[in-house]
């Protein structure tokens, strides 16, 4: 691979866009399956859950959190607009769309009320967050108190 295509490579990866990033989209549901679903593991709450995910990419692993979880709602913020709608195209099928949300937007500027949601993850993109500070105290006025 050429130094160019790395680089190509290397911007997808950060921001999916066009044909490309959909095959790049796919190439990072294999290549990070396993550190998706372990970090999916990671969620101990049995309530009834809002959910934010930053950075889903094309929403593979949505319909599985449905399936491990008692979902209220599910928020998934991205900054490309091709991966939103690539998520929305991929969760028509889901009987639970109702409560799927996405937002196409900034790490740091996700629209929701203070104290709301119980979980936040996300896999493979605080290295992309201009301002890790930022979206962490974001992350902490969002989330329930408990
Ligand atoms: C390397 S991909 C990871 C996708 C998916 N989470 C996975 O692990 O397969 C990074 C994703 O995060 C999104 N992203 C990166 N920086 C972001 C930011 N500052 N705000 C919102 N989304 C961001 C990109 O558009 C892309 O869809």
């Amino acid at each position: 691979m050429s130094t160019g295509n790395y680089k190509q490579l290397a911007a997808q990866l950060r921001k999916p866009q066009g044909v490309m990033g959909d095959e790049v989209a796919e190439f990072m549901n294999a290549g990070n399956e396993l550190l998706t679903r372990n970090t999916i593991q990671q969620i101990k709450l049995t309530r009834d859950l809002n959910i934010i995910e930053i950075g889903m990419g094309n929403g593979k692993f949505i319909p599985e959190l449905f399936e491990m979880f008692s979902l209220s709602s599910y928020h998934g913020c991205d900054y490309s607009m091709d991966m939103v709608q690539s998520a929305k195209r991929l969760n028509e099928g889901n009987p639970e769309k109702h409560k799927v949300h996405f937002y196409h937007c900034e790490a740091q500027q996700r629209p929701f009320v203070s104290q709301t949601q119980d979980v936040i993850f996300t896999v493979n993109t605080i290295y992309f967050w201009d301002d890790a500070d930022q979206v962490l105290q974001e992350f902490g006025r969002v989330l329930v108190n408990n």
